[in-house]
């Protein structure tokens, strides 16, 4: 994870860092520094906590200043948070960041020791910053060093570095975790995320693997690892500063909540033609997607949620097995691929390792890989035989939300696609169900968004609790484990996702008294089954919370203390104004108790390592 900038050019570079670090800060979060070329040499401030630390470390420091400088916010992987584990991190000749894991560090940190170096610091960070000291020492070249550096390192690094003798440019290299090269009206930039570039150019360079880019003030230029001069593309962003901001919300998770509708539009609108799914990808667009007998869906937290959704729809109109696997297990445990297999990876970021890793043992494996993904360009979509974009915006609250819903809406429309391949739904059935999924999905998470203060209010009822239960069955348990880990993951309360089934076999001895139990009620045909699921918990103490269809709450009463009632929509797309309510749920809880929602404690936003 972490969040690297770096400026060359002739502005005060301090102001750009910080407010370039401020929009990487979903990235990590633990400790903050920056080095800056002054005419002094390389100057370093860094302290563990927020940014706002480091800001105030800077005011101690007001005659630090130039016009080249790098910084970084980080998530600690080698090394509790501290100020001397925080980055920049040294060597004689230069300064570096770094974002990802140098594996072989211990290895590495041997063979300087042999070379009469010392180490400050607990992190590979260190160990990787003075491996290229020593082969500058030796090739007094800042190329020929890093090239020879990562031939040595092994693991996931993007690393952007300052040499004390070469005033105002900054190298950089990534492998596994993303790096992007800009060139602004005032300088050069590097930078691991569009968001802190996007103030100067919404054009920029995403730095391929085994390329060095030299930025300095007024131009970028690129080698390949023999040092030959080489090209990038160039890419422009088709969103703007205005998208990446907080637009008069509190936090940004609720603002990406209210991006739902729009999301779902942008993502669903262009993928239906002549009413029927159309993703606008040759072989997809015919029938190649028949020869597929089975389907393994393989991703990470929320992406892995999704999935299930996934599952539930493709497995209920298509009648296609579909597998769910969590990436990081699906890399390790050997899993049997057949050829007419189809691996569809899900990732919001595009670059989370373990997704990742699972893609690239697929290809190996010779199977055929699919991709949903969000951020165009990023090494999932890049990697993967096919790419479908979800077109959700940035998504910038640690928590994902509106990433979610989309990537439900095109596991839909994939479902639908299957399902008239597999002639389980007819033409005319898919066309109604699309038209279906176009107008009405949209409208009902607006109103969703519209209850917000019904929300706001079951939520005050939930902050007190050490743990809670969210129970539902079919479709609806499925929606639960993401109901779950949002709640968990940003309130920092305890939380289970249950089939109401099951809760009998064990866990209901944690119910009693008070004990809030959020029962979920969409799917018509087992609603009766967990009626009598409410009815356990709730004459065992419980305080139920019902979130129910109109329709189920028009037909049954449902034992409960309050009840949320879900906007109509038909029964199979309730899923999208249902996990609304359920984010907006979560968020409410986790505003009340004060907490940072946008970044809890221990989380980052891109994964990159495993
Ligand atoms: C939770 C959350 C994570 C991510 C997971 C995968 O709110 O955001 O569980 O879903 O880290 O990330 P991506 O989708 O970027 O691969």
């Amino acid at each position: 994870m972490c969040g690297i900038i770096g400026y060359s050019g002739d502005q005060d570079s301090i102001p750009i860092i910080i407010e370039g670090l401020r929009t990487l800060e979903y990235r990590g979060y633990d400790s903050a520094g920056i080095s800056v070329c002054t005419e002094e040499g390389i100057k370093t401030v860094k302290t563990q906590g927020r940014l706002t630390v480091l800001e105030d470390k800077l005011k101690e420091n007001p005659e630090l200043g130039g016009g080249c400088a790098i910084g970084h916010t980080r998530w600690a992987t080698h090394g509790e948070p501290s100020d001397t584990n925080s980055h920049p991190h040294s060597a004689k000749n230069l300064t570096l960041v770094h974002n990802g894991i140098i594996e072989n560090y211990a290895e590495i940190a041997e063979m300087l020791k042999g070379a009469g170096y010392t180490f400050e610091s607990e992190t590979d960070t260190e160990r990787g910053a003075k491996l290229i000291d020593l082969l500058y020492e030796k090739y007094q070249d800042p190329i020929v060093a890093i090239s020879k550096a990562t031939k040595i390192i092994r693991g996931s690094y993007a690393l952007g570095v300052i040499f004390n003798d070469i005033p105002d440019t900054i190298f950089a290299i990534r492998k596994d975790s993303p790096l992007i090269v800009a060139k602004g009206e005032d300088g050069c930039f590097i930078a691991s995320d569009i968001p802190a570039i996007l103030k100067h150019t919404k054009q920029y360079y995403r730095l391929a693997e085994g390329i060095i880019a030299k930025v300095s003030k007024s131009e970028v230029e690129f080698f390949d690892m023999e040092k030959n001069l080489t090209e990038q593309q160039l890419e422009t962003v088709d969103w703007d500063v205005e998208q990446a901001q907080k637009g008069g919300f509190p936090h940004f998770m609720i603002k990406e909540i209210h991006e739902e509708p729009e999301a779902l539009r942008k993502t669903l609108e262009p993928r239906i033609r002549d009413g029927l799914p159309y993703f606008d990808i040759p072989r997809l667009d015919g029938d190649f997607l028949s020869k597929f007998g089975s389907i393994h869906i393989v991703a990470c937290g929320t992406a892995m949620h999704a999935g299930l959704i996934g599952k539930a729809i493709i497995e209920r109109i298509a009648r296609i097995p579909v597998n769910v696997e969590i990436a990081s297990e699906f890399r390790y445990r050997n899993p049997i691929l057949k050829k007419n297999d189809l691996v569809l990876l899900i990732s919001q970021s595009g670059e989370t390792a373990d997704t990742l890793a699972a893609l690239r043992l697929a290809k190996a494996q010779g199977v055929y890989t699919l991709a949903i993904v969000n951020v165009i360009g990023s090494s999932v979509a890049r990697e993967a035989e096919d790419v479908m974009y979800t077109r959700a915006g940035p998504e910038i609250a640690v928590a994902s939300t509106k990433a979610y819903s989309v990537q439900c809406s095109l596991l839909y429309l994939l479902a639908v696609k299957l399902a008239v391949l597999n002639k389980t739904m007819s033409e005319d059935e898919a066309r109604d169900f699309c038209a279906r999924m176009l107008t009405d999905i949209p409208k009902t998470v607006t109103s969703a968004l519209e209850m917000s203060t019904k929300i706001c209010e079951a939520a005050s009822r939930l902050v007190a609790a050490e743990h809670l239960f969210y129970i539902g069955r079919d479709m609806d348990c499925q929606l639960c484990t993401e109901a779950s880990l949002k709640l968990k993951e940003i309130s920092y309360i305890h939380s289970e996702a249950y089939a109401a089934g099951e809760l009998k076999h064990g866990t209901i001895s944690l119910v009693t008294d008070g004990t809030p139990v959020i029962a979920l009620t969409t799917v018509g045909k087992v609603c009766e089954k967990t009626i009598s699921g409410i009815r356990e918990v709730k004459s065992r103490g419980a305080y139920v919370v019902s979130i129910c269809s109109e329709e189920l709450a028009a037909k049954y009463d449902i034992p409960c203390d309050e009840q949320i009632i879900i906007p109509h929509i038909d029964e199979i797309l309730s899923v999208f104004p249902a996990i609304c309510i359920l984010q907006l749920l979560a968020y409410h809880v986790s505003a009340q108790k004060g907490l940072d929602v946008d970044k809890p404690r221990n989380l980052a936003k891109s994964v990159t390592v495993e």
